[in-house]
């Protein structure tokens, strides 16, 4: 019989899953596939096997998960997909590795905008696409997504890679606001603004505006968040401290945001307990762990978020669909490399 390696290799890394099942208990188990890191979704599925008495297994993984779960086929273990981002989780969907849930507690805990029409994927926490703002060099505490393609700002914006999946959202969410001509204006505006060619982390913009190389950034919400209490590095400390956040958008149509989420695997060997698990991570109250663990907004309206993402002032969320974002995710790529935005600033 021919074996290929590459399943050989699929064999051996789901018997190496499969080991971590043996301390599953007689109310069974539930298996996730995770691009989150462990440690930052360990505390909510502790809540959850206290609660219901299920085992949870999770695999982390940095890449390749869907391309995993379609290798693994109909004898995937995975039964739960926690991931971050609307690119990713419209990835999983197309590549049919998720199956539809229509339930009732889910679709109640979690507002429409936030979730796939046919129930393909949830979103449970949302982050903001912020501009990180000098503080002592920007004097404005309001701002427009449109504002930054202004030539005021000429040589004073930093971003990082124009075709990272975080510009893509939010470039996706102004060809959906603006359409695709209005879209290519301003993404040549905000190219003709950046002080250097892009390049480096969210981080590494804050950490810019500290050594005085940009006045405005792009940058996530929960960075803000995971500089200010950076024990590890404490210089990102200084960088945060460096900067404020603007919600953009706060007086008209709000700030973009994008998701972590969720998605029931499409042959989930523990479908009652995905579920289960789903309604679990779906609640307010598991929102408020998730999102104080990782800085991020719960998606329920109502729930708070933590002390330090409070301290950020209030969002409000762009209500523009996500599946709406993904459906342009395309042509935001295209029009990145249209425009040249990674060879930044032209003279
Ligand atoms: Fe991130």
């Amino acid at each position: 019989m021919h074996v290929s390696k590459a399943l050989i290799g699929t064999l051996s890394m789901a018997a190496t899953f499969l080991a971590f099942s043996v301390a599953a208990r007689a109310e069974g188990e539930v298996n996730i596939y995770s691009y989150r890191q462990p440690d930052l979704i360990q505390p909510l599925l502790d809540a959850f096997t206290k609660e219901t008495g299920i085992a949870t297994n999770v695999l982390f993984l940095d890449k390749g998960l869907v391309e995993r779960i379609q290798a693994e086929g109909a004898n995937s273990p995975a039964d739960v997909i926690l991931t971050v981002d609307i690119s990713r989780l419209t990835e999983a969907k197309e590549g049919g590795v998720t199956q539809p849930v229509v339930n009732e507690t889910i679709n109640k805990d979690i507002p429409e905008h936030f979730r796939d029409p046919d129930g393909n994927w949830f979103g449970l926490t949302s982050r903001g696409r912020v501009v990180y703002a000098s503080r002592e060099r920007v004097a404005q505490d309001d701002i427009t997504y449109e504002e930054l393609a202004d030539p005021k700002w000429k040589g004073k914006i930093c971003t990082r890679d124009g075709q990272h999946s975080y510009n893509i959202g939010l470039f996706a969410s102004m060809i959906a606001h603006h359409g695709e001509a209005e879209a290519e204006t301003w993404l040549t505006g905000l190219k003709n603004n950046l002080a250097r060619k892009p390049d480096g982390s969210d981080r590494s913009q804050a950490k810019a505006i500290f050594a005085g190389e940009c006045d405005l950034a792009l940058g996530n919400s929960y960075y803000v968040g995971l500089m200010m209490t950076n024990e590890r590095e404490p210089e990102q400390k200084e960088w945060a401290s460096a900067i404020k956040v603007l919600f953009p958008n706060a007086q008209d149509r709000g700030t973009h945001v994008n998701i972590s989420g969720m998605a029931l695997a499409k042959n989930a060997p523990n479908k009652d307990n995905a579920i289960k698990l789903m309604e679990f991570l779906s609640s307010g109250e598991a929102q408020k762990i998730y999102a104080e663990q990782v800085f991020e907004y719960p998606v329920m309206p109502g729930v708070e978020p933590s002390e330090v993402v409070k301290s950020f002032g209030p969002i409000k969320p762009d209500t523009l669909p996500l599946a709406e974002i993904a459906a342009n995710r395309k042509k935001a790529s295209e029009l990145v490399d249209k425009v040249g935005y990674n060879e930044g600033p032209q003279d």
